[in-house]
């Protein structure tokens, strides 16, 4: 099969990231006699820093021409503690969702049994705690009307949603619940919020189209809680965009290091596939990052972009068996650190041998 992919490695350990990830997709490719086909596209700080802006139009035209983009990460601290800066490296993975309408962020929660004593909870919490948490990713406050009033003295951000918005992602969690152990647990604030008592109207009124799953609605704050509390009570969560965000980066927690998480984002182009990891500017350039939650993203790539399911498997093997043999980077590792480098090599390695 000719896989087109579009790389967007971004700022800060986004390049070796993708670099790993590349050798894993090179390996898989050969083994498996695929046709690859590869070409880069800036985005992020390094894009304003060449160009001016964050997610330029040949950007965005490759990614509509590749069948998936992998994508590193983005984000300098430069842009971070200044307030009044008017062009941001985020601004570009904003316009990258919006402009590929990617609405769906899916973001898996696996936990890999060598790993449980890193995770700050008992381990008899976490062993088999297997959840997806389906983010709403192009709707809410972050694309809502803002600003500021009152001589700039007054700030706002809206969070808007639409009956279709809400329906079109609720379908694709309830078909991801329908794959899976057949639960659903929609995350609002409908005590509160007019936006989510729309989501949860909404979700009422779905329900019934899907007898065979069981449909729970949970308000966001008791939901942080019990995600950490009983992370094995969660099959599929969906929830709105900043909900989601925030859920997710606290769900990392539970694996044992936010380097691990991978996530897919599908909508109505080219789907797109990341960590969930930020761009951790401290380790740029030092060979130390983790780069397994971008592995598993590419393997996320095979699965969800190309359907190609045993090639997804070995990717997941191969991670398994670094993980297990003890070839990680500093974050997770138990007396000898490896090179982000390295870890990517013995993946790679692993898949060509086996
Ligand atoms: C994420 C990130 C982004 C988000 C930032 C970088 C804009 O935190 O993908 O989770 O808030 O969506
Ligand atoms: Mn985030």
């Amino acid at each position: 099969m000719k896989l087109n992919i579009a790389l967007l490695p971004g700022d800060g350990i986004g390049p070796e990231i993708i670099e790993q990830a590349m050798k894993t997709v090179k390996a898989v490719a050969k083994k498996f006699n695929h046709e690859l086909q590869y070409e880069y596209g800036i985005t992020g700080a390094a894009a304003i820093d060449k160009v001016g802006e964050p997610y330029p139009d040949e950007t965005h035209e490759l990614c509509m021409k590749s069948d998936a983009v992998l994508f590193g990460a983005i984000g300098d601290p430069k842009f971070d503690n200044n307030p009044k800066a008017t062009v941001r490296p985020e601004q570009g993975l904003l316009a990258m969702r919006k402009k590929l309408g990617l609405y769906a962020n899916i973001r898996p929660v696996e936990t890999f049994d060598s790993l449980l004593h890193r995770s700050p909870l008992r381990r008899e919490l976490v062993e088999g705690a297997d959840f997806v948490c389906i983010r709403e990713l192009t709707g809410g406050i972050y694309f809502g009307e803002k600003g500021r009033l009152d001589n700039g003295n007054t700030a706002f951000d809206t969070c808007t949603y639409t009956r279709a918005e809400i329906e079109r992602i609720l379908k694709l969690a309830y078909e991801f619940a329908a794959k899976r152990n057949k639960k659903l647990t929609v995350v609002d604030k409908a005590n509160v919020l007019e936006s989510s008592r729309l989501w949860r109207e909404v979700a009422q009124e779905m329900e019934p189209n899907y007898p065979d799953i069981k449909t729970e609605y949970m308000f966001v704050d008791n939901a942080a809680m019990q995600i950490i509390q009983w992370p094995k009570n969660f099959d599929v969560m969906v929830t709105e965009n900043m909900f989601g965000d925030i859920l997710t980066d606290e769900a990392s927690v539970i694996t044992g290091s936010l380097g691990l998480l991978p996530s897919a984002s599908m909508g109505i182009h080219t789907s797109v596939f990341e960590p969930i990891h930020g761009s951790y500017p401290q380790a740029a350039g030092k060979d130390i990052a983790n780069p397994i939650a971008t592995i598993l993203s590419a393997a996320m790539m095979f699965e969800y972009a190309f359907d190609l399911k045993d090639e997804g498997k070995l990717i997941r093997d191969a991670v398994a068996a670094s993980i297990t043999d003890n070839i990680v980077t500093e974050d997770i590792s138990e007396g000898k650190a490896y090179k982000t480098s390295e870890v990517g090599d013995w993946i790679a390695n692993y898949i060509s041998k086996k």
